[in-house]
């Protein structure tokens, strides 16, 4: 039997540089593999444990399935879904929500983080959050999660809850492990954190014009000559520099940010127009499915079945372990 790769994305807007480089890239690799089989879905329902508009949670559902096939998922390869789909999904988080403590939820540096962000937002669903995400891995027994480095204290929940089950009930869940990209950081244009969306003026959209990228590369703060520790924005530039431009390119301006001769518009020129080179291919094919709703809606569908054949079936096993039937 295949190994199998599960993972997701919110769907609070369009998605940026940092989600394409840190888990888009490992999925699409992993899809390419034929040693796995792979599940992609829209992280709708992790949408809701923070403030949200529904009216464009709904457009968002579809939006982020319209990314996923313009930036190379392919359909015939991986089975594409909407979480909130999969009624399965909620039913073992519930499950599973039986043998994990409050305590280690609210000791979770995400969880601090969202409560810190959204004060008036501290929900059952928020705490909830990584038991959710541990069920959505662990419904497709999947053994591989390609997300970005952030994403590393949920899979220790998931390894854990997969521990604890198999123990104490007699299931038999993988303990599932990251799949990581050189992308799996991408640092914030700001020079400071990370590249999020929740943050205006820290990311790159996949969908960013040339002039837009070219304008937001130059906003990252450099210093006026070059040489010494490469830290902060300079740090951010090299890295994607490191991650966009040929080897011998990003050699160059790195010695001559060494030599103290680099000027920093021309390195700042040279990874704008590399990373709008990767995104005009997305772009193009992103605008022709778009205007094809029909087949959107045929791959979701699709994916859905898919998805729920391998849900209810672990499900069932679960019920079965626990004396629910
Ligand atoms: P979300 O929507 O916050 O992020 C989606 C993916 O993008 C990655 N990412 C980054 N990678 C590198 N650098 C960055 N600056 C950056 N920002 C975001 C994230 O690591 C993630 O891979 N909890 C998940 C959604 C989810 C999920 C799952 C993922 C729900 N259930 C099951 C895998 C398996 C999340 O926060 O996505």
């Amino acid at each position: 039997m295949k190994k199998r790769v599960l993972s997701g994305i919110r769907a609070t807007g369009r998605l940026h540089l940092g989600n394409y480089l840190g888990a888009v890239k490992g999925m699409i690799e992993l899809q390419n593999n034929s040693e796995y089989e792979c599940l992609y879905m829209v992280a709708d329902a992790h949408t809701i444990t923070t403030p949200y508009n529904p009216q464009e949670l709904k457009t968002n559902q579809k939006e982020i399935i319209i990314d996923y096939l313009a930036a190379g998922l392919n359909p015939e390869k991986s089975t594409l879904f909407i979480q909130s789909q999969i009624s399965e999904h909620f039913e073992l988080a519930y499950y599973f929500s039986s043998i994990v403590s409050i305590a280690r939820m609210q000791h979770l540096p995400t969880y601090k983080e969202k409560v810190k962000q959204y004060p008036k937002n501290n929900t059952m669903a928020l705490l909830n959050y990584p038991v959710l995400m541990a069920a959505d891995i662990l419904v497709y027994k999947a053994n591989l999660v390609p997300v970005g480095i952030d994403q590393e204290p949920h899979l220790e929940v998931t390894r854990e809850i997969a521990r604890k089950m198999n123990q104490t009930y007699g299931t038999n869940f993988p303990e599932p492990k990251r799949f990581s990209t050189p992308g799996e950081y991408i640092p914030s244009l700001k020079g400071e954190g990370k590249m999020s969306k929740s943050v205006e003026g820290s990311y790159i959209n996949l969908t960013d014009s040339i002039d837009e990228i070219r304008k937001k590369i130059k906003s990252i703060p450099t210093a006026t000559i070059s040489g010494g520790p490469i830290t902060g924005g300079v740090k951010t530039l090299f890295l994607l520099a490191k991650l966009f431009l040929k080897e011998s390119d990003y050699q160059k301006f790195k010695d001559e940010y060494h030599q103290g001769i680099l000027k920093f518009v021309n390195i700042k020129n040279a990874v704008a127009e590399a990373i709008y080179q990767e995104l005009k291919p997305i772009q193009e094919k992103r605008s022709q499915i778009a205007q094809n709703k029909d087949y959107v809606e045929k791959v979701v569908k699709n994916g859905a079945e898919r998805a729920k054949t391998i849900a209810s079936q672990t499900l069932k096993e679960v019920k079965e372990k626990m004396g629910l039937r």
